[in-house]
């Protein structure tokens, strides 16, 4: 939890009876490489008019050969620390989801943790596919509302490149690389996040798929290679099904009607999708953020990296009610209602250099802690080591 004087600045009073979720600062990481369709008809075979016309994408971002979703998620996650003017020491949880984690444990989120020295943070991740990033926000803003937690930091990060099987003309044209992050932070103003809806169905967890890697071996075949797999046709009619079931519901929860919603963020996964949806829901096109045509399916990240961009170009205004809405491998799907009401944080130049200071120390604070482990290793031996010779020296004193 924060102390006292963070617990002043963000505006609640202790023990003050109604929490609200809001999103307070936000930041997004573009990998600088630029992958065209053009590009693509040198892999596969496909042309830039097919890709256009079935999903609305002309190009894609690709990571640097040395970013991971860990450095991509900590730079979007530093950049929204600096748009919210917070300390990392400050932030209570980190949730990061993600569908192309470097290590199936430990998690992505506790790697970001350690690189920007959130030393009070719990941190995890959520794997739900591209509905990932709407389930982590519903999350913490959950820990928020109920007075768990006073901030959180969410990050949707993807390095989706080194999970698509680039001879596979359905998959390599749509996924592509990114991250985005949003603070949140507990306050008695009514507004922010209000209400969640999550959903899942096993059943269809064919439809979009990428294995570990961890397989039983006793039948001897070999672990797959992990690389994204789908059935296109069927998620897309699942996708244009679910898109305006979970807006409706979300909507409905809030006791709203659809035409008073001003902005729709939907995952950015296809454009015939995204058309399909508005036709669903008899809402204008304009009404419904779209930026696939530059970045592609960067799945968990899309999303972030919308409101992102709409709040830049001003599509999205102070007192705006904003619909979030996604869908992914699992099956998961999932909407998020919430009123944004962003205030402007006065830069502070001062912080800003504790920040960039506090990140530095961080890994030094980090490298040193790995190399009194392994100072300790060398000097006591083995743990378990340490145990047996524990317990002989119990079992010989209880024998005399
Ligand atoms: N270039 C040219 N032709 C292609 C390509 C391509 N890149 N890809 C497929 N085709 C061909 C197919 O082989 C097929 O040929 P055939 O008729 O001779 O068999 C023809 O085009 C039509 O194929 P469809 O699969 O019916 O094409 P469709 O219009 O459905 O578009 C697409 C395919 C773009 C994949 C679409 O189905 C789609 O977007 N589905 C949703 C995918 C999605 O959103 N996934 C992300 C989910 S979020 C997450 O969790 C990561």
């Amino acid at each position: 939890m924060v102390n006292g004087q963070t617990r002043r600045q963000i505006g609640l009073r202790p023990g003050g009876d109604r929490r609200y979720a809001h999103v307070i600062g936000w930041g997004i990481e573009i990998p600088e490489r630029v992958l065209t369709n053009h590009d693509i008809e040198k892999l596969v075979e496909t042309s830039d008019e097919w890709i256009r016309e079935r999903t609305g994408i002309a190009e894609r971002r690709i990571a640097d050969d040395r970013d991971t979703t860990v450095t991509l998620g900590t730079r979007a996650a530093r950049k929204a620390l600096a748009h919210a003017n917070v300390l990392p020491s400050s932030i209570d949880l980190i949730i990061v989801a993600t569908s192309s984690p470097i290590h199936l444990f430990p998690a992505t989120a506790c790697l970001i943790q350690d690189r920007l020295g959130a030393e009070n943070a719990g941190a995890f991740d959520v794997l739900a596919a591209c509905s990932g990033f709407i389930f982590a926000l519903g999350l913490a803003a959950a820990q928020i509302k109920a007075g768990m937690i006073d901030r959180a930091l969410v990050i949707g990060t993807e390095t989706l490149s080194r999970i698509v099987d680039w001879t596979d003309r359905s998959t390599c044209i749509l996924f592509a690389d990114g991250a985005g992050a949003f603070v949140l932070s507990a306050s008695e103003v009514p507004g922010g996040i209000q209400h969640v809806v999550m959903h899942s169905d096993g059943s269809g967890a064919e439809m979009l798929w990428a294995p570990s890697g961890v397989r039983p071996t006793w039948n001897g075949s070999p672990s797959p290679q992990v690389l994204t797999q789908m059935n296109g046709r069927e998620v897309f009619r699942f996708a244009t099904r679910v898109m305006v079931t979970a807006t409706e519901e979300v909507i409905r929860k809030a006791g709203l009607t659809v035409d008073s919603i001003d902005v729709v963020i939907p995952h950015q996964a296809n454009l015939r999708i995204i058309q399909a949806a508005a036709r669903g829901l008899n809402l204008p096109l304009e009404r419904f953020f779209i930026n696939i045509e530059r970045y592609g399916n960067t799945s968990t990240a899309s999303i972030p990296i919308a409101v992102a961009e709409a709040a830049a170009a001003g599509k999205i205004k102070p007192n705006d009610k904003v619909v979030l809405v996604g869908f992914g491998g699992g099956l998961t799907w999932g909407a998020i209602l919430m009123e944004w009401d962003v205030q402007p944080t006065p830069v502070s130049y001062g912080r800003e250099v504790l920040r960039e200071g506090w990140y530095i120390l961080a890994r030094i604070r980090s490298l040193l802690r790995r190399l009194i482990r392994f100072l300790e290793a060398i000097l006591r031996g083995s743990p378990t080591a340490a145990v047996v010779r524990d317990e002989e020296r119990v079992q010989r004193s209880s024998r005399r």
